[in-house]
Formats: structure tokens, C-alpha cells, sequence
């Protein structure tokens, strides 16, 4: 038998793809639509759904906003933790991640809102950590400009340092609702933390029930060498782009060296590869698909606005028809050296559109691309696929497409899941 791989689907809680032809209707904003593309991912035995986030309207294409919400590139975009509670609601198995950043919230506030939405999750819930990475943000929350990422990580080991210490500050047998003595919980084992930092200060304890997988799963994408240390201490499942079979290979093998660096089991961390598969009843409807996408007059402004909100560099900058200068990025590193390809050679406009390509060619039928997974998961080394759409757009049938044609087709080969074995997230993720 092949070894099974994870799966992860990355979304966020926007308009979806909301001017294709086969989309008309789409009501996002009660979240309806969401919990049904969950239950179908659920259908499907995807281990968990990642609620991507960021707190800006960008500016960073062209030096306006225009771009953005033309093309409803990352905004509108709502908050992820109410539809993580209601797509728990309505789910019994699939593990569900929502993205909070640790330069917004408060580490009291996170701490009680991730405890409670595990509890609202029956211990299915993850955070993704994420720093931040666009001065728009920053300027959100009282300051000038983003801290440069060296700070923000060293912010980032303190802050999930008092967290958890938050979340270890109820026993797991601190409720005794023991009704002959009158003790809803024993306060005995429920502790202050008086966590003093260098930039956090915390009493404690947490006003809330120790969360049922003790902390929330966590979830992380490192790009640079120092998110990818970060990643590598805390993570339960890592979220990574990478190029091509080397690309992965080299970041997962990366990521695994450094956690056993750090006294931990590699094999307890998930790396998921984002890939966008394009499928159709034959290889040649597939590739006519992504052609067309690829060849439609708004899709390369898209494209680069896209990697603009990310990179907070102006794309629009560039000549289309020339490679790229090499840059940097204070924002998304990882996701900009992705796009650039450094070395390549490629022009600005040939990047462009191969930003959803991931190095590798996942365009065919289910079958095809089913069997170019298992084959990449196999020089890869595992440990799975974070699946997505390009643009984050979603409609009823792609997801049917995914979760209807290519996971039976993965199924069939023995490659992922048939059945949940595990309740948790945690679990779940270490299940095989
Ligand atoms: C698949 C994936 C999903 C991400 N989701 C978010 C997100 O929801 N919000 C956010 O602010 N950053 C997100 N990021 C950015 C990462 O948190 C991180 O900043 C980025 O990968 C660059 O790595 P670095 O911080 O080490 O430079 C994501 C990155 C990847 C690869």
C-alpha cells in the first residue's frame, strides 16, 4: 500500500468566484456557503479547512485600493473566528483553522477566543499563527509601519510562550462539578501566570475551560529561514509554497532538521504543499480551462495585485516584457520568491501566469492528477497537499470537482483517507 498523505483545503472568507458563470448567487456573508463547502470537505475526509485572513484593504498595486476591490483580490474579506464557530456548528470531524495575528490581538484575548472555539469545535480547532505582513495592517493597530520580521518573530516566540502557559493555566481536572460539596470547579487548579515579558504582560489564569485538545492545533507557514524556525518549533501542521518537487523536498527536509534541532519529533509536523489543481473530463478541457484563465484580459493585473497585498511591493511598477530586479520584501518572503523564480529568467508577465502553478502540473483528470500526486508526494517524503484555487475563489463546482472527482480518484489509489479515525484535530494530523 502507498503511505497516505493529509489534505487541507485554503480559503478565506470572501465574495468566492463571484462573476463565473457557474457562481451566480453566491450569498457569502452569512456563511451558509461555507458550511456547505465544509461538510463536502468533510465528505471528502480532508484533515482540515484554513481560514487564510489579513486585516487591510491594500494599497500596494498602483498606490491605490482600486485593484484590490475590483478584482475582490483578499477584501472584502470577513472575520474568520464567527464562521470557524459555525462551520464547527456544522461539522463533526473536520478540523477547522482560522488565522489570527499576533500583532492584532491581545494574548489574553487569543488565548480565550482559540480555548473557546476548540470547546465550540469539540477539539477540531487550529490557529494559524501569522505576524503580519503589510505596513497597511500595522497602521490598523496604532503604528507606523511593520515591525521588521526579526522582531516580529522574537514578539511571535514570546506571545505563543504566554499562550500556552494561558492555556495551561486550568488543569484538565479543574471542573469537578461535584454537586454534593457545591464546587462548580476547584480553584486549586486553576493558576495565575504572572507572565512578565519583554514585550507581554500577563496575570492570568485564562477565564476559560481548559480547551479539549489542551491547546489548539497550530498552524503555521514559515517562509523565511526565521518563520521557517518558528515553524519548525510550534507548528502541528506547516503551510508552505514552494517550486517544484526540489522546492518542496528541500523545504521539508529543512523544516524537519530544524525541529529535531529543537528537541521535537519532525514526524509530529504536517508540511502541506499549496497546489491549485485544474481538472476536466479530458487533459485537453483542463488545459483549454487554465489557458483561458491565464489569457483573460484582467487576469495578469490580478495576478501581480495579488502578489502586491502579499509583498507590499508595487507590481504595477515593472515592465511586464523584462525579468524582475531582485527585491525583498519585509511582508510574505516566501511567497515572493515563489512568484520571482529567481534565475530564471522569466519576464514579469510569464511569472504572472504561472502564479498558480506551483512548478508542477496538476492540469488533467482526476485520474492524471491524482496519480502526479502520489508520485510528487512520493519524491517529496510527505506529508501532503494544501489545495486551493487560484485567487481563492470558490464556487459549489469547483469544490464538487475536488471533493467529488479528484479525492475519490486519490481515495481509490489509497493515497488519502476513506474514514476519520480520530475526533481531534491534533489527532487527526497524526493519525498516519
Ligand atoms: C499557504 C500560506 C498561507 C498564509 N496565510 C496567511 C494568512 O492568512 N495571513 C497572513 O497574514 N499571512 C499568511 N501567510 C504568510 C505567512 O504567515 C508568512 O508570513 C509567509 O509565509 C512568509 O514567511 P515569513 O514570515 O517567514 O517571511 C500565509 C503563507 C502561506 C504560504
Amino acid at each position: 500500500m502507498p503511505k497516505k498523505f493529509h489534505l487541507g483545503w485554503f480559503t478565506n472568507f470572501t465574495p468566492g468566484d463571484w462573476n463565473h458563470p457557474f457562481a451566480a448567487g453566491l450569498p457569502p456573508w452569512d456563511g451558509k456557503f461555507y458550511v456547505d463547502f465544509a461538510q463536502a470537505l468533510e465528505r471528502a475526509c480532508f484533515d482540515y479547512i484554513m481560514l487564510e485572513d489579513t486585516l487591510m484593504v491594500s494599497e500596494a498595486y498602483g498606490g491605490t485600493a482600486e485593484a484590490a476591490l475590483k478584482h475582490a483580490i483578499l477584501v472584502p474579506k470577513h472575520d474568520p473566528c464567527p464562521l470557524a464557530a459555525l462551520i464547527a456548528a456544522g461539522t463533526s470531524r473536520l478540523g477547522v483553522v482560522a488565522t489570527m495575528s499576533t500583532m492584532a490581538y491581545p494574548p489574553f484575548l487569543l488565548a480565550r477566543l482559540s480555548a473557546t472555539l476548540d470547546h465550540i469545535a469539540n477539539g477540531r480547532f487550529g490557529w494559524n499563527i501569522v505576524t503580519s505582513g503589510e505596513d497597511a495592517a500595522a497602521q490598523n493597530f496604532g503604528m507606523e509601519k511593520l515591525p521588521p520580521r526579526e522582531l516580529r518573530y522574537e514578539m511571535a516566540d514570546e506571545y505563543v510562550d504566554l499562550v500556552c502557559r494561558l492555556f495551561e493555566s486550568w488543569d484538565a481536572d479543574a471542573v469537578v462539578q461535584d454537586r454534593a460539596r457545591g464546587y462548580y470547579a476547584d480553584h486549586a487548579k486553576v493558576r495565575a501566570i504572572d507572565f512578565e515579558g519583554k514585550y507581554f504582560k500577563c496575570r492570568g489564569p485564562l477565564n476559560t475551560v481548559r480547551s479539549p485538545q489542551g491547546r489548539p492545533a497550530f498552524v503555521q507557514a514559515g517562509g523565511s529561514p526565521r518563520g521557517r524556525e518558528f515553524a519548525a518549533r510550534t507548528a502541528d501542521s506547516i503551510i508552505a509554497t514552494a517550486n517544484g518537487i526540489e522546492g518542496m523536498k528541500g523545504y521539508r527536509d529543512d523544516v524537519r532538521r530544524r525541529a529535531a534541532a529543537a528537541g521535537r519529533n519532525p514526524d509530529d509536523i504536517k508540511v502541506l504543499f499549496l497546489v491549485y489543481p485544474m481538472l476536466g473530463e479530458t487533459r485537453e478541457e483542463a488545459l483549454a480551462k487554465y489557458d483561458r484563465m491565464v489569457s483573460s484580459p484582467l487576469f495578469i493585473e490580478a495576478a501581480l495585485a495579488s502578489v502586491s497585498t502579499v509583498t507590499d511591493i508595487d507590481f504595477s511598477q515593472f515592465d511586464l516584457d523584462k525579468p524582475l530586479p531582485k527585491l525583498t520584501t519585509n511582508g510574505e518572503q516566501g511567497s515572493l520568491d515563489k512568484f520571482a523564480q529567481w534565475g530564471s529568467g522569466k519576464t514579469l508577465r510569464q511569472l504572472a501566469m504561472e502564479r498558480f502553478s506551483a512548478g508542477v502540473d496538476l492540469i488533467g483528470t482526476p485520474d492524471e492528477v491524482a496519480d502526479r500526486m502520489g508520485e510528487l508526494m512520493e519524491a517529496v517524503g510527505g506529508d501532503g497537499f494544501l489545495i486551493s484555487t487560484p485567487f481563492q475563489r470558490v464556487s459549489r463546482r469547483v469544490i464538487a470537482e475536488i471533493t467529488e472527482g479528484l479525492i475519490p480518484a486519490l481515495q481509490r489509489r489509497g493515497l488519502t483517507r476513506t474514514h476519520y479515525a480520530e475526533t481531534t484535530l491534533r489527532k487527526t494530523l497524526t493519525e498516519f
